[in-house]
């Protein structure tokens, strides 16, 4: 009787133990990067009022230039940045990103939901701020767009 009663004792706590240790869901969530919120605008000083023409300058001077015909924005790292008069723009691969490939359009990604160049300025003027855009970065992430006054 006691014998038994000690073996389902050992049984339950070897069932709890298997219970407790046996979580994949918590281990494989905590490896998988984080993911941003896409297409919102963080303003983070709306006092500073840059100029407009200075911040479209600088997203087309990133990674050597992406003006005219070029269509993508290819940097072989993290984050790059341009500045042009009052602003620098800053374009960082996030949630996992290690290298920036991004499509000219998603980068701008004027109206569009998954965020954009022109959605940050809409959202926060030519002022200083951030925004994730939806994928663009290497081998797996999302770009985050940032206007910043020029040092
Ligand atoms: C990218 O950079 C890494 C290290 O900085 C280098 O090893 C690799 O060859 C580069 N790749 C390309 C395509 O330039």
């Amino acid at each position: 009787m006691f014998s038994a009663r000690l073996f389902s004792f050992f049984l339950t706590l070897f069932v709890i133990s298997c219970a407790v240790s046996a979580r994949p869901l918590w281990s494989t969530r905590a490896l998988k990067p984080r993911q941003s919120t896409l297409n919102v605008a963080t303003c983070t000083d709306p006092a500073t009022q840059l100029v407009e023409h200075d911040c479209n300058v600088a997203l087309l001077g990133l990674g050597g230039g992406i003006a005219g015909t070029i269509e993508f924005l290819r940097v072989n790292s993290s984050t790059t940045s341009a500045t042009s008069g009052t602003c620098t723009v800053t374009a960082t691969a996030v949630d996992g990103g290690e290298t920036i490939d991004i499509s000219k359009g998603r980068l701008e990604g004027h109206g569009s939901t998954n965020g954009g160049f022109d959605n940050l300025l809409t959202a926060c003027g030519p002022s200083p701020g951030s925004m994730v855009i939806g994928g663009g970065a290497n081998p797996t992430g999302n770009i985050q767009i940032a206007i910043s006054a020029a040092a």
